[in-house]
């Protein structure tokens, strides 16, 4: 199992982005993961497409766009300009969820479906085959700094069968990244569990030795059966 460490940017320093980044990255971040929230469908606001591009120099991995937005597709081409690699989508967020994602993949990006803690797993029933990543919310979204909801190992256990059969057919990798308070004391259990992407953003953030703290998280996932 290759396992990644998704950086959140949502907690980096705004006023030096550039920087955290490169920081980041220096650490160890095989992805940065990029925070959109448009205060509609979640109550908070972030950053756009003008932001994602700004970071883009920086950025010497693949940016993971995480759209907590509604409408979505209005904004797909932005991101895609802008560099992202990844663009993943809450379902009921966008009216043609199967729209949505050949939209991301005609602009050349990797389409994701996020799924709320309390949203069911069935979305990925039908379009599965057609995502390069599944991405599975571990706390509310709209805010850094929450604690793990624990029955989200449950669902990742069902959600990996669904992927691994889905890799099979589809013949290529598709991630199974968790998003919400993963810290290196849970990061192991989240691995058992099914997950091969980690977000991480006020575990990251909130220390001021990136590389530590991403080495601890790493270090944690050694011991994973
Ligand atoms: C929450 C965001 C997460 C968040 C993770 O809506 O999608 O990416 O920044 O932050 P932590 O790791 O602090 O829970
Ligand atoms: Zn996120």
């Amino acid at each position: 199992m290759i396992y990644r460490i998704a950086p959140s940017l949502l907690s980096a320093d705004f006023a030096r982005l550039g920087e955290e980044v490169r920081a980041v990255i220096a650490a160890g971040a095989d992805f940065v993961h990029f925070d959109v929230m448009d205060n509609h469908y979640v109550p908070n606001l972030t950053v756009g497409p003008l932001v994602c591009a700004a970071v883009k120099p920086y950025a010497t991995v693949p940016i993971d766009v995480h759209l907590m937005v509604s409408p979505v597709d209005t904004l797909v081409n932005g991101f895609a300009e802008a560099g992202a690699t990844y663009i993943s989508f809450h379902p009921e967020a966008t009216r043609h969820v199967d729209r949505t994602i050949a939209l991301i993949r005609d602009c050349g990006c990797r389409p994701g479906l996020a799924l709320n803690p309390g949203a069911p797993l069935s979305p990925l029933d039908w379009v599965i085959d057609r995502l390069d990543l599944v991405l599975l919310m571990s706390v509310n979204p709209g805010f850094g700094g929450q604690s793990f909801i624990p029955y989200t190992l449950e669902k990742l256990r069902d959600a990996r069968q669904r992927v691994d059969a889905a890799q099979q057919r589809a013949g290529r990798e598709i991630l199974l990244e968790v998003d919400g308070g993963v810290k290196a004391d849970n990061i192991a259990a989240i691995a058992e569990a099914g997950a091969d992407t980690f977000v991480a953003g006020s575990a990251i953030f909130s220390g001021n030795n990136y590389s530590e703290t991403i080495g601890a998280l790493r270090q944690a996932l050694k011991d994973v059966r």
